[in-house]
């Protein structure tokens, strides 16, 4: 149950190939983002898997079935839209009950179905069944929307919208839940409260989730593991802190966190150490690699701003602060080495200096924290 798994898919619109061997194996239970700049078909992905669009080629299997061929209401699978999608008309509890209802009446009654949905129509006239009732109410409470049941769903904010769009998909009890972009409509306080309040629940019902995103802060701090998505094609698949100290790509490197990469040369190895020559410096590496042109990758944490009587460090170098930026624990220095920049962030307690623009500076890197791809 609820294991998802995607072979070989790709996608083609008119001709165009926007989706190319996408592999996943997505665990039951398993909290998964897919994460990607805009256009590089996450929501593609997902509405492969919802059933909405019909892959190319390949397969896609929900709970070891392949289900190219089940109709996306017959997928089990729950989805939240970007944008929520919710009826505007209708109260937050017929919003919820709607889809039950109509489950309950389509399998009671199938003769009368239009009719049903004539009703469904217009909330005043739809009666539950006790069953019904209880269970939306059950799940008000669960998303803390209880007191909010007959509120219509114009009356509510952003996020007490999200929560009733969490609730429809929930209330059905599905094998797979599929988010895209459930935050992005809501401003950044709010969007730290919701993620912390999806994974709870995530992790409350063990249900399976996909969750798309561009946000990469988003996807690492939500997901048990992370698909980064480019043109198309997974890039990599791995645990956040697995992406963040192990990226493949410069172009990892850099979506997933702040990054310094700068091109070299390796110019010889010894004892372990790959010695780089990077214009005019030299960049001491531990990181071993079989190709002597090589990406150095240096996170900005990594860099030691080192006051003036410190020893020299393994890597030293000397520079010029050219932006300070105070972001409240840390600090981010901009600052100008030979012909280069580099991103250095230094922890901040009251009362520290904050060194100003023009300011010298002398560089320590540690060659363990020097990665080469
Ligand atoms: N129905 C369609 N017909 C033609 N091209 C499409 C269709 N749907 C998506 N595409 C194209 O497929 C590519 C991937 O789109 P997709 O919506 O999957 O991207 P995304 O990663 O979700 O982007 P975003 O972050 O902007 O939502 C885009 O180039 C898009 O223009
Ligand atoms: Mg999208």
């Amino acid at each position: 149950m609820g294991a998802v798994v995607i072979e070989q898919l790709t996608k083609d619109f008119s001709g165009v190939t926007v989706l190319q061997n996408i592999e996943l194996d997505i665990k039951e239970g398993e909290f998964f983002a897919l994460l990607g700049p805009s256009g590089c078909g996450k929501t593609t992905t997902m509405r492969c898997i919802a059933g909405f669009e019909q892959p190319t080629t390949g397969k896609i299997k929900i709970g070891g079935k392949v289900v190219n061929e089940v109709e996306p209401n017959k997928r089990n699978c729950g989805m939240v839209f970007q944008s929520y999608a919710l009826f505007p008309h209708m109260n937050v509890f017929d919003n919820v009950a709607y889809s039950l209802n109509i489950k309950q009446l389509k399998a009671s009654n199938p003769i009368k179905k239009i009719g049903v949905y004539t009703r469904m129509l217009n909330s005043k006239l739809v009666k539950y069944s006790k069953a019904i009732e209880d269970k939306v109410m059950n799940i008000l409470e669960y998303v803390e929307l209880a007191d909010h049941a007959t509120k219509l769903t114009s009356e509510l904010s952003g996020g007490q919208q999200q929560r009733v769009a969490l609730a429809r998909a929930l209330v059905m009890e599905p094998e797979v839940l599929l988010m895209d972009e459930p935050l992005s409509n809501l401003d950044q306080k709010l969007r730290h409260t919701m993620r912390n309040t999806i994974r709870k629940i995530q992790q409350e019902l063990k249900i399976t989730t996909i969750f798309v995103t561009h946000d990469q802060e988003e996807a690492m701090s939500m997901a048990d593991r992370v698909a980064v998505m480019k043109d198309g094609e997974i890039l990599q698949i791995g645990t956040p802190t697995d992406l963040y100290s192990n990226p493949q790509t410069p172009f990892i490197a850099d979506f997933v966190g702040t990054s310094n990469i700068l091109s070299g040369n390796i110019i010889r190895k010894e004892n372990g150490i790959s010695f780089v020559e990077v214009g005019d410096q030299q960049v001491k590496s531990t990181s071993d690699v079989d190709k002597k042109d090589v990406q150095i990758v240096i996170r900005p944490e990594s860099i030691i701003v080192l006051d003036k009587n410190s020893q020299d460090y393994d890597n030293y170098f000397e520079g010029e602060v050219k932006l300070s930026t105070y972001l409240g624990s840390i600090v981010r220095y901009d600052i100008t080495v030979g012909e280069y920049n580099l991103v250095a962030d230094t922890t901040y307690e009251s009362g520290n200096n904050i060194l100003q623009e023009g300011a010298k500076v002398k560089l320590g890197v540690s060659p363990e924290r020097v990665l080469l791809i």
